[in-house]
C-alpha cells in the first residue's frame, strides 16, 4: 500500500514534465507579447479535441469509480468552443503538426477507455490541473491579443478562488475513489503519456514554419468530418462572410441551433465554395444532397439557397482569378433549388402565405424570428420533393408552447395549412392542363 495519496503520487510524478512544458518557448513569447495568433488558436483547437473526447468518455463508460471523480460540471468544451467561435471569423490557419499531435492523443484516450477506463483518471487530472496553469497564462493572452472572456478568452479565464475551490474538491474526490496499487500506477503513467503529448503539442505550436499553415476544416468546425475547404483564404474568409450573413438575416439559426448551428453553417459554406471547380452538374448533384440533409433537420432548402446566394456576392466581390462562370454556379444551384419550390408552389401564393404569416405573428415576433413564414412555405414544398421530414423538423420546433405564445404556434400551423393546401393546386394545375 502506497503511503501517499493519488493526488501526491500524481503530482511527484509530473512535476519534471509539467516544468519542461513551462520552459518551452511558447511561454517565453506569450510573455514577450509576440506569440503568433496561430500559435494561440492553435492551443484551443488542441485542447477542445482533448476536451471533446475525454468529456464524451467519460459519462459513457457509465464506470461507478469514473463517475464518482467526473461531474458534469467539470465539462469545459463549451468554454473552448465558445472562444474558436469568436476566432472562426479570422480564419486562422492550422499549424498541422498541432492537430496531428492532439489527434494522436485522442486516440491513446479512446483506446484507454476501451481497455483501461480507470487510467483515464489521469487524463482528467493533467487536464483539470491546468486550470492552475490556465490562471498564469489568462493575462498573458489578454495582454497579448486583447481579450476577453467574452472575447477569446472563456477557456483559460478563471476567478482565482473558484479554481482553487474546484481543484480541491477534485483532488478529494481524487483521494477517495477506491484504486489499487496496481491501478495507481496505471494511472500515474497515463498522467505521464497525456503530459508527453501535450509538450508535443505546445511545441509544435511555437516556433512553427509558417509555409507549413493549412485550413483544415476541424479549424472551423472541430465536429465536421473530413471534408475539403478551399486552399485560397480568401475564398474561405467569403465562406465564413457568407455563413455569418446568413446567420444574421436568420436568427432562427442561432435561436435554434446555437453556437454549434454557426459553426455547421461556417464549414458548410467552405464546403460549398470548394464546389465551384467541380462542373454544375456535379454543384447540382451535392447542392441537391445538402439540402436534404439540412432539411430533414430543421432548416428548409429556401435556407441553402439563400446561403447559395451570399456566398456567390462573396466570393464574386474578391475572388478574381476565379473565372466569373465557376462563381456563377452557386447562383444556378440557387436557381434550381427556387424553381424547384415554384414548381409546388407559385410565387404570388408564396408571398401571400408569407405576408398572412407576418402579419398574424405580429411585429414582435417578425422582428424576433424574421423570415419564418418563407421557411413554412419552402418546408412544405421540400416535403413534397421527397424530404420526408422538411415539416415535421421545423414544426415541431416552432409549435412548442414552452417556446412560442399561442398566437404564434396558431399562425405556424395556418401557414402550413394554406401551403399545403395551394400547393397540391398548383401541382396539379399545369399537369392537368399538360394532359
Ligand atoms: C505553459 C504554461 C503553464 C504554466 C505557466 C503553468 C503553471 C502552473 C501553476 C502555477 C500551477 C499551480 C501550482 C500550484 O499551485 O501548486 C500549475 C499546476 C498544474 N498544471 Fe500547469 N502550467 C502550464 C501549463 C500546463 C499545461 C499545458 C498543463 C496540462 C494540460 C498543466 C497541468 C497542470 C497540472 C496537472 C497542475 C497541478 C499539479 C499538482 O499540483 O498536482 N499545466 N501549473
Amino acid at each position: 500500500m502506497p503511503s501517499s495519496t493519488l493526488m501526491i503520487r500524481l503530482h511527484e510524478a509530473t512535476d519534471e514534465i509539467h516544468a519542461q512544458i513551462q520552459e518551452l518557448p511558447y511561454l517565453k513569447a506569450l510573455e514577450r507579447r509576440d506569440l503568433p495568433l496561430e500559435s494561440y488558436v492553435g492551443q484551443l483547437r488542441a485542447m477542445a479535441v482533448l476536451h471533446g473526447v475525454l468529456e464524451h468518455e467519460l459519462p459513457v463508460r457509465r464506470d461507478a469509480r469514473l463517475g464518482a471523480v467526473w461531474m458534469e460540471d467539470m465539462r469545459r468544451f463549451s468554454r473552448v468552443q465558445s472562444d474558436l467561435t469568436f476566432f472562426a471569423p479570422r480564419a486562422v490557419l492550422d499549424i498541422p503538426a498541432v492537430h496531428e499531435a492532439a489527434k494522436a492523443l485522442a486516440d491513446r484516450i479512446l483506446q484507454r477507455s476501451l481497455d483501461a477506463p480507470i487510467t483515464l483518471l489521469g487524463y482528467l487530472y493533467v487536464l483539470e490541473g491546468s486550470i492552475l496553469g490556465a490562471e498564469v497564462l489568462a493575462p498573458l493572452a489578454k495582454e497579448a491579443f486583447g481579450l476577453d472572456p467574452r472575447r477569446g478568452l472563456a477557456y483559460l479565464a478563471w476567478d482565482s478562488a473558484a479554481a482553487r475551490e474546484r481543484w480541491r474538491g477534485f483532488g478529494e474526490r481524487m483521494d477517495t475513489v477506491p484504486v489499487t496499487a496496481e491501478e495507481t500506477d496505471a494511472i500515474v503513467i497515463a498522467a505521464l503519456e497525456a503530459f508527453a503529448g501535450i509538450r508535443r503539442i505546445f511545441q509544435a505550436l511555437y516556433p512553427f514554419d509558417p509555409a507549413d499553415l493549412a485550413l483544415k476544416v476541424t479549424a472551423l468546425n472541430p465536429e465536421a468530418g473530413a471534408h475539403p475547404v478551399p486552399d485560397n483564404p480568401m475564398e474561405v474568409e467569403a465562406a465564413i462572410r457568407a455563413g455569418r450573413r446568413c446567420c444574421l438575416e436568420y436568427p432562427y439559426f442561432a435561436w435554434r441551433y446555437g453556437e454549434r448551428g454557426q459553426r455547421y453553417t461556417y464549414s458548410d459554406s467552405a464546403w460549398l465554395a470548394t464546389l465551384i471547380s467541380r462542373d454544375q452538374a456535379m454543384v447540382n448533384v451535392q447542392v441537391e444532397w445538402l439540402g436534404g440533409v439540412l432539411a430533414s433537420r430543421g432548416m428548409p432548402r429556401i435556407l441553402l439557397q439563400r446561403h447559395l446566394e451570399l456566398l456567390y456576392e462573396e466570393l464574386a466581390a474578391r475572388v478574381l482569378e476565379r473565372k466569373e462562370e465557376d462563381v456563377a454556379k452557386l447562383l444556378v444551384a440557387a436557381d434550381r433549388l427556387a424553381g424547384q419550390r415554384r414548381a409546388v408552389i407559385a410565387d404570388a401564393d408564396f408571398d401571400a402565405i408569407r405576408a398572412r404569416f407576418e402579419q398574424a405573428a405580429g411585429p414582435d415576433w417578425r422582428v424576433r424570428l424574421p423570415g419564418v413564414g418563407a421557411m413554412l412555405v419552402s418546408a412544405v414544398a421540400d416535403q413534397i420533393h421527397g424530404i420526408e421530414e422538411a415539416v415535421a423538423s421545423l414544426e415541431g420546433w416552432l409549435t412548442d408552447p414552452n417556446r412560442f405564445p399561442p398566437h404564434w404556434i396558431a399562425a405556424v400551423r395556418d401557414a402550413l395549412r394554406e401551403a399545403r393546401a395551394r400547393a397540391v393546386a398548383v401541382r396539379k394545375g399545369p399537369a392537368e392542363t399538360a394532359g
